[in-house]
C-alpha cells in the first residue's frame, strides 16, 4: 500500500453483525483493518466494531476521524 492511500478513505463492503477490528495505529498492512502489527510496535490495539446494515462503508485510514472507524472528512483538514 502506498503512503497516499493511507490518508484517504477506503470503500469497504461490510457484513451485518460480523465482528471487525479497525486499525487505530496505522501499522497494519491490511488497512483499514487490524493485522496485529500494533503488538510489534507497542501501539494502540484495534477498535472492535460491527454494523447493523450490510452495505459499502467509507472507512477512515488517516486515523484522524472523530467517528471511527468511518471517515468524517478529517483527512482533508
Ligand atoms: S480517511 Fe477521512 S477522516 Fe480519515
Amino acid at each position: 500500500m502506498s503512503d497516499d492511500k493511507l490518508y484517504t478513505p477506503i470503500k469497504v463492503a461490510l457484513e451485518k453483525d460480523k465482528n471487525y477490528g479497525w486499525c487505530t495505529c496505522s501499522h497494519s498492512k491490511n488497512q483499514p483493518f487490524c493485522d496485529g502489527s500494533h503488538k510489534a510496535h507497542n501501539a494502540t490495539p484495534s477498535l472492535r466494531f460491527s454494523v447493523e446494515e450490510a452495505k459499502v462503508y467509507n472507512m477512515c485510514t488517516c486515523k484522524l476521524t472523530s467517528n471511527p472507524p468511518f471517515c468524517d472528512g478529517s483527512h482533508k483538514k
